[in-house]
């Protein structure tokens, strides 16, 4: 049993605004490269109908020279609200990209200042913007006055444990015209391991005016109320939870404007879900989304007997045909079950 105080239920009622948007829901599915493409977008939507999705990080450089293009012009009809999120550690180069995403759609410009790869990092952007404030914050400048939508920022709680800036480089953010901050608790050091330290979520929210977003181990119903509770935060953001899991940021977000749990999908209607997703991929980047389909299958497929051999399956597949016999052939397995 999930129990919501009085003053989470409060917070609940009231819309998240962000500048001139307002969402109505506080239920976020953050960006997740390699992942959140329009296919996987299309699923979360299915059960997410108001929650803010986002793009999967773009290079500012990428779209100035039209490289990603495609990427970023993949918006579906129905997917709003989107944010399209940005890295790059150019001011001028993330206004000129900022102007083009908000041309293709953008309810919301995100900038990644989290991104602990080394490539990017070595690079100036992702993460390493928090050991360079000053050049973040003209960042955030520049696009705020390039672009009529809000500007928001997600980074991390700092560089590593030596250098935890969180709310100091948060206020920066503020100052310099972000309209929301999304902070993951963890440092760039930390990677994705450990636990997300959420006490650092709670002292940036307690130190800003704008929506601060708690991000990090939301991965239940359970897990978003503790965190709205713990932290403060105005919303969350989940992230690997919904790895072959669409469903997540739904089912919070039911939760949060019903109250009652959700019953999470069967093994059945979850490989359903995997076919779907096979299909969209299938339908918008033909033979190349099928070998992208092959890491979400292998999310998808757990929790029943053959699961493992499923999967392995799943991961040679070449044409949308051969994985629609294994998951169909799987699907018809456990109706008898489940019926
Ligand atoms: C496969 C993968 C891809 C990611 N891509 C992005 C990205 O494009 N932009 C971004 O801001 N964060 C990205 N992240 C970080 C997540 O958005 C999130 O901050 C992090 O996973 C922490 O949340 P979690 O503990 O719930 O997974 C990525 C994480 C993973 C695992």
């Amino acid at each position: 049993m999930v129990i919501v105080s009085p003053g989470l239920q409060a917070r609940l009622s009231q819309p998240l605004v962000i500048g001139s948007v307002t969402l109505h829901s506080r239920v976020l599915q953050s960006p997740l490269s390699g992942v959140t493409d329009r296919a996987f977008r299309q699923l979360v939507r299915r059960y997410a109908p108001t929650s803010m999705l986002y793009t999967e990080m773009v290079q500012a450089t990428g779209v100035c020279h039209a490289q990603q293009l495609e990427k970023i012009m993949d918006i579906g009809t129905g997917e709003q609200p989107i944010s399209i999120q940005l890295f790059d550690c150019r001011p001028d180069f993330m206004a000129a990209a900022a102007r083009k995403a908000v041309a293709e759609g953008a309810k919301t410009i995100d900038i990644n200042m989290g991104c602990p790869v080394n490539k990017i990092t070595k690079k100036g952007g992702g993460s390493s913007l928090l050991c360079q404030p000053e050049v973040a914050e003209a960042i955030v400048r520049a696009v705020a006055e390039a672009v009529p939508v809000p500007v928001t920022v997600k980074t991390r709680i700092g560089w590593d444990d030596d250098h935890i800036n969180a709310v100091e480089f948060a206020r920066r953010m503020e100052a310099a015209g972000a309209q929301m901050l999304t902070l993951h608790g963890r440092t760039r050091s930390q990677g994705y391991q450990g636990p997300a330290r959420w006490e650092w979520i709670g002292r940036v929210k307690a130190a800003l005016s704008i929506p601060v977003i708690a991000n990090g181990d939301i991965v239940s119903v359970e897990s978003a109320v503790r965190c709205l509770e713990e932290t403060g935060a105005d919303g969350v953001m989940c992230s690997r939870g919904t790895l072959g899991y669409p469903f997540l940021v739904g089912e919070i977000d039911s939760f949060l404007k019903t109250g009652a749990v959700p019953s999470p999908p069967t093994p059945g209607d979850r490989l359903r879900c995997a076919r779907d997703h096979l299909g969209l991929l299938w339908q918008y980047k033909g033979t190349r989304g099928i070998h992208q389909a092959r890491k979400h299958m292998a999310w998808y497929v757990k929790g029943f007997e053959g699961a493992a051999t499923l999967r392995q399956q799943l991961c040679q597949i070449d044409t949308v045909e051969a994985g629609y016999d294994l998951l169909d052939g799987a699907i018809a397995g456990l109706a008898g079950i489940e019926s």
